[in-house]
């Protein structure tokens, strides 16, 4: 009796250890890993009405290690802390992108770098990461970047992908750890005398010509000036503000499955061609002029298509847009017209940061429930609309997309066997451990009883 007892007490005993052990933030078999956050400022900025801001930040703080991230999360606040309205500081756009230095050199002063494609030796003491293409030669190498919406689009990478980085065995020979470059472009529109003009940097109102480039970022570039309105109070208005960002990251193990950055840009110039898609050339235009259109019809929609064949065997687990105003959608089909994804623009109606009027403040993000399989040499096709019922320079369409090179083992995972929504996963794993825990325990409190009892039989035929 007093044997089984003490079985039912380890049962027990076993049974809340193994709750407590399996908590729901944890998940099951190690796929849900604990995800770490954190939340950095960006060296200030310091902004008048009218100013551009296009700064190359080297080294900026950024959790460190063999890490996987999750999710790049930001926005401008100022000296408060106090989030920023895109009606005072228009964010044009950020990107972050990691490199190595070599082992000794010194450190690049960030004025050296007003652009580091132009300024630097990429062989001797940087080496750029790039992301997996496709338009890594001319600028779109970064791993995470956005504009205005930047405050309500989804950046993060669903379990068990996360993007891997800082693997020492990646580093190359003679170089140090990795290090995060951040380009930041924002523009200052207090007091200016047009708004959308500024935004869209339109030359005149720089005071830049260009032959027949009407606007867009060679006319905006860092230190030069918007128009602001006669009569408008410069004095006391300038400002140091920063750039807030959350990183979401995991340490990495075999449990993580790594997916890559690749970033598809509807000006993209590539022609199908004979030879190794890997070795074709991708020059990419980043920006384009929408013309207004000429019927005052309600067809005033640009539309801008682009097929590009894909330089890898992966699945798509996330994708999502970048357009700026005026924007009314993007879409990425399969060249079948199979639907991958859309992400559509979200606009402001109000006043307050995240929701500021005529402004896209967020693009809807794709997360496939069944993750899409593109296979190397398959064509993808892009399209961007735009309303052109007026006109827009500097607008872009791209598109953001994530892809792991291997799916989770099917069979590793219990709950794969049922169809269930991932939030209940973590109940049904408790269940399932317990019922086997239980099984087990059971098992071994009859063979220990047993074992007990045929000693008891020998000591007493002794
Ligand atoms: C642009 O040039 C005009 C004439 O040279 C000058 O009056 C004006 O202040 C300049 N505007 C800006 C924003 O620099
Ligand atoms: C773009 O506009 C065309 C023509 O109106 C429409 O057929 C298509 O669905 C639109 N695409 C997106 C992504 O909104
Ligand atoms: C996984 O399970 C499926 C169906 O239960 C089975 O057909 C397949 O062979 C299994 N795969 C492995 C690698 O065990």
């Amino acid at each position: 009796m007093a044997r089984y007892c003490g079985g039912s007490l380890i049962l027990f005993f076993v049974l809340v250890l193994v709750i407590l052990s399996i908590s729901p933030s944890q998940g099951f078999l190690g796929t849900e890993k604990k995800i770490k956050s954190q939340v950095f400022f960006s060296p200030k900025l310091v902004m008048n009405p009218g100013s551009v801001a296009d700064s190359y930040l080297f080294d900026i703080d950024f959790p460190r290690g063999h890490i996987g991230l999750k999710a790049f999360d930001a926005e401008v606040v100022d000296e408060a802390g106090k989030p920023v309205p895109l009606h005072e500081t228009y964010l044009h756009h950020w990107v972050v992108q990691p490199y190595y230095v070599r082992k000794g050199s010194k450190l690049p002063q960030p004025e050296m770098f007003r652009n580091p494609e132009s300024n630097l030796d990429p062989i001797s003491d940087i080496i750029l990461v790039k992301n997996g293409g496709l338009c890594t030669s001319v600028g779109l190498r970064h791993f995470f970047g956005l504009g205005s919406e930047t405050r309500q689009t989804s950046t993060y990478l669903p379990d068990p992908y996360a993007i891997e980085i800082g693997n020492p065995e990646e580093t190359p020979d003679g170089y140090d750890e990795f290090k995060w470059l951040l380009n930041i472009h924002a523009i200052d529109t207090r007091g200016v005398e047009d708004k959308t003009g500024c935004i869209e940097c339109l030359c005149h109102l720089y005071n830049v010509t260009i032959d027949d480039y009407k606007g867009g970022l060679y006319c905006c570039y860092d230190k030069s000036q918007c128009r602001v309105k006669s009569g408008f109070d410069n004095g006391e208005k300038t400002r140091s503000l920063y750039f807030k960002y959350t990183v979401r990251w995991v340490d990495w193990d075999s449990s993580v499955l790594p997916a890559k950055v690749y970033i598809l840009d509807v000006t993209d110039s590539w022609k199908r061609s004979e030879g190794s898609i890997d070795s074709q050339e991708h020059i990419c235009h980043l920006e384009y002029e929408v013309k207004p259109c000429k019927t005052n019809g309600d067809e005033c929609i640009d539309v801008k298509k682009k097929s590009l064949m894909m330089p890898f065997n992966g699945y798509i687990v996330y994708a999502t847009a970048h357009q700026h105003a005026g924007g009314i959608g993007g879409a990425l089909y399969r060249e079948n017209g199979e639907g991958i994804c859309t992400s559509m623009p979200k606009y402001g109606n109000g006043d307050e940061p995240g929701n500021e009027a005529g402004y896209i403040v967020g693009m809807s993000s794709c997360y496939p429930a069944d993750p899409v399989k593109v296979s190397y040499g398959e064509t993808l096709k892009l399209e961007f609309n735009y309303s052109n019922e007026v006109g827009h320079t500097g607008v872009m369409g791209l598109f953001y997309i994530f892809v792991a090179q291997q799916l989770p083992e099917p069979n590793n995972s219990l709950p794969k066997l049922f169809e269930v929504p991932a939030r209940s996963l973590s109940f049904l794993a408790i269940l399932a451990v317990t019922v086997v825990v239980a099984f087990v325990v059971l098992i071994a409190a009859v063979i220990y009883r047993r074992q007990n009892q045929e000693d008891g039989y020998q000591s007493l035929s002794t």
